[in-house]
């Protein structure tokens, strides 16, 4: 029937013509939908007589057929070449440089930090965090400063207005606070550190009113100073990146520990630079101690039963003095220029096995 194999010869070429999937959804319709010129022909099969719809009935079909399996090759052509498009168009040079400028730089305190966590985290310490806003108890009184209790007023501490009831909130003295949260709400055997802002009403070269500590708590059976003085010393050797180091405890006094002591590391200020591990002066880097029974007692831990040692450590001081800076001011001036010349790359991420800085 020459009107049908005309009719599929215009319509197989209309599909291989058709540039877009809307073009050839039309040339769909136009040929097979219900007003479509195939479906039309297909309406004539009533007026035949049966001996005609027995030849023609078959051919019809299979145009239908075959209209039906070019439009969806066609249409599977077509979306593949769109894909491939959209591939070529959206490709990325994975092997162009980075440009690590556009994200700023990592402040030398946030690098300490990330420092700090990754040599714990290796010894199995997690990271614990309190709020900056405390409440006296927190601060000073489960950690067995009472009431005038010199050591509140040598904290000089910011305080917030008082409550109706008498009490004050404030902004947190040291990161001591959080070894009380962490007890309160932790089963030992606890191994934290806490690294965060801490807050003092003091300020000069050395000292600014805000300034950052890491606390250290581990609580659990049978723990000594032994403990605690490994525990420093593998530490600072990390942090130093030194295989050896000299460390001296000072018998000092904090009110939640006992006995406490502070730490020196050794070190020569020779020729105006500062070198750790040689020398002959001492650097102090922090406060520590064995828990002290009546901070375990407030916290419903018995003390009998378990033993703990605290340390904290001045952060900014540490940052100085690994990384060289002698005034600690700028550390919170928010000066492009020094943040540009003491920031850090914020891809390249401490660990210990790729180097922490
Ligand atoms: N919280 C003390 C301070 O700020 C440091 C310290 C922490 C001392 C833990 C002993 C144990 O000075």
């Amino acid at each position: 029937m020459t009107d049908a194999s005309q009719l599929k010869t215009d319509i197989e070429a209309d599909i291989a013509a058709a540039q877009t999937l809307d073009a050839l959804e039309a040339i769909r319709v136009a040929a097979i939908g219900k007003k479509g010129s195939v479906s039309a022909l297909m309406k004539t099969l009533g007026k035949m007589s049966p001996e005609e719809r027995q030849v023609e009935g078959p051919k019809l079909n299979a145009l239908k057929r075959d209209i039906t399996d070019a439009v969806a090759a066609r249409k599977s052509a077509l979306e593949e070449a769109a894909l491939e498009a959209q591939l070529a168009a959206e490709q990325v040079d994975v092997t162009l440089p980075v440009q690590t400028q556009d994200f700023g730089t990592i402040h030398p305190v946030s690098q300490v930090m990330d420092e700090l966590s990754e040599i714990f985290a290796d010894m199995g310490f997690a990271v614990a965090e309190g709020p900056e806003i405390e409440d006296e108890f927190h601060n000073f009184d489960a950690l067995n400063i009472p009431a005038h209790h010199p050591a509140r007023a040598m904290h000089d501490t910011f305080y917030f207005p008082e409550k109706e009831d008498g009490s004050r909130m404030l902004l947190r003295t040291h990161t001591s606070p959080v070894q009380i949260r962490t007890m309160l709400s932790q089963e030992p055997p606890i191994r934290i550190i806490a690294p965060g802002k801490t807050y003092r009403s003091d300020s000069d070269a050395t000292h600014t009113p805000m300034f950052h500590q890491v606390e250290g708590l581990v609580i659990e059976e049978g723990i000594h100073m032994g403990h605690l003085k490994g525990c420093l010393e593998a530490f600072v050797k990390a942090f130093f990146q030194l295989d050896s180091i000299d460390m001296r405890f000072r018998a000092s006094f904090f009110p939640f520990t006992e006995p406490s002591a502070e730490v020196d590391i050794r070190c020569s200020f020779e020729g105006g630079t500062l070198t750790i591990g040689e020398g002959e002066d001492w650097l102090e880097i922090g406060g520590c101690g064995m828990v002290h029974p009546r901070v375990m007692t407030a916290c419903n831990l018995d003390p009998e039963r378990y033993q703990g040692f605290a340390f904290g450590c001045g952060i900014d001081r540490l940052a100085m003095l690994k990384y060289g800076m002698t005034d600690l001011r700028p550390f919170f001036d928010g000066d492009q220029r020094w943040l540009k010349h003491y920031g850090f790359s914020p891809l390249a991420v401490p660990t210990l096995a790729g180097g922490l800085s």
